[in-house]
């Protein structure tokens, strides 16, 4: 691949060495906080949205253009896959994701089919054209969830608070949830493969549930499906950036997996995880989301503050501990990479 922004700020934090600031995207970036999203929404709906590759380009494109932010994500869904696998998805504005057939038994494990890259080549076309667009200037990151954050989405039937059905799969049927988690694996590992070959610069894979997860539990059911990802993972010179919801207590084992970068939720000083990792692990994050409602004046200290602990660490890429909420200002989150861009160094 000709465009691999091996030089790029973001991919060399991501792989741990020296940058003159730490490179800034933020989770979500992509989405509802800009009036620019919703005149593009209002004319579809989100599934057409990510299977239009033209339209997941100009969504993409949004933030690169009015954020200035150091990377692009691609505009899809962690949800896509579960769809492909046979999960009969629709999303809808105020409920959010819901399957309409949802896995509850062993026979529906079973009914989940594997072989489906044809079935997500709208993702390799929407990559293609975003490349074109991007033309080399910053890298795009690639994604999917992880496979316990998205086999709760298939067993709950869609978002849940407590993941009540899912923990009771993982308990009282172990070996149907491990068949999913399997299947949902396989898949993921092809379809990071598929981006891969497309031409994204990076990966990150988002398990934002797994802090519901007891220590062992996160053991068995999630880390060992990430870490069967990232070995499957076909990669030169792209780095692999793990996401949790409650890394600021799996960090340790999230590292076991090898990652090139941990993506940090805001609860840790980020510093102190940073050091407890083993050499060669960047860290990615962790300001909470919160602080973007916050006077200027706040969100700048907090900033500077966070930039304060970490500026002696090779491999920091700023971001937020969690993604943008839909209803914080635009002009605080483009002071934020204002202040990110021109006062860190
Ligand atoms: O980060 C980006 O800007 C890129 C695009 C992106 C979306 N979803 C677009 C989206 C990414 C990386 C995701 C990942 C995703 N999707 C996650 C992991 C990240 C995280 O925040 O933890 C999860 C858990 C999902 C599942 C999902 N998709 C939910 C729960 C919802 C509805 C609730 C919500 O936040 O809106 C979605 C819908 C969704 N995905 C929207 C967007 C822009 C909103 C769609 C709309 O316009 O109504």
């Amino acid at each position: 691949m000709s465009n691999n922004q091996r030089n790029s700020l973001f991919v060399r934090a991501a792989f741990s060495e020296g940058t003159e600031r730490p490179p800034v995207w933020m989770m979500r970036q992509a989405g509802r906080f800009m009036k620019e999203y919703w005149d593009i929404k209002n004319k579809y709906s989100f599934l057409e949205m990510c299977k239009t590759p033209e339209i997941a380009a100009d969504v993409t494109m949004l933030p690169v253009d009015l954020l200035g932010i150091d990377a692009a994500i691609l505009f899809s869904d962690i949800l896509v896959t579960a769809e492909a696998m046979g999960g009969d998805l629709s999303f809808t504005q105020g409920v959010g994701p819901r399957f309409a057939n949802p896995v509850r038994t062993a026979d529906d494990v079973e009914r989940l089919e594997t072989e489906v890259l044809d079935k997500l080549q709208y993702v390799a076309d929407a990559i293609q054209v975003i490349q074109e667009r991007l033309n080399g200037r910053i890298p795009l990151i690639g994604f999917a969830g992880a496979p316990f954050t998205v086999m709760s989405y298939l067993v709950e039937g869609g978002s849940s608070k407590d993941f009540k059905l899912t923990k009771l799969m993982l308990h009282n049927q172990p070996e149907t949830a491990h068949r999913l988690l399997a299947k949902i694996a396989d898949v993921t590992t092809q379809y990071l493969n598929l981006q891969i070959r497309a031409g994204v610069n990076a990966v990150q894979i988002f398990d934002s549930w797994a802090g519901a997860l007891s220590w062992d539990d996160y053991k068995e059911f999630s880390h060992r499906y990430i870490a069967q990802i990232v070995a499957g993972l076909e990669r030169s010179d792209i780095p692999v950036i793990s996401f949790c919801k409650g890394s600021s207590v799996f960090a340790p084992l999230m590292a076991e997996a090898k990652p090139d970068v941990i993506s940090v939720d805001w609860n840790a000083d980020l510093a102190t995880i940073k050091r407890s990792l083993p050499e060669g692990i960047a860290v990615q994050g962790n300001l909470d989301p919160h602080i973007l409602y916050a006077k200027k004046p706040v969100i700048r200290e907090r900033i500077l503050r966070l930039y304060e602990s970490m500026k002696q660490e090779p491999g920091f890429i700023f971001n937020l501990g969690h993604g943008i909420m839909p209803d914080i200002p635009f002009d605080h989150v483009k002071y934020a990479v204002e202040v990110i861009k021109n006062e860190l160094s």
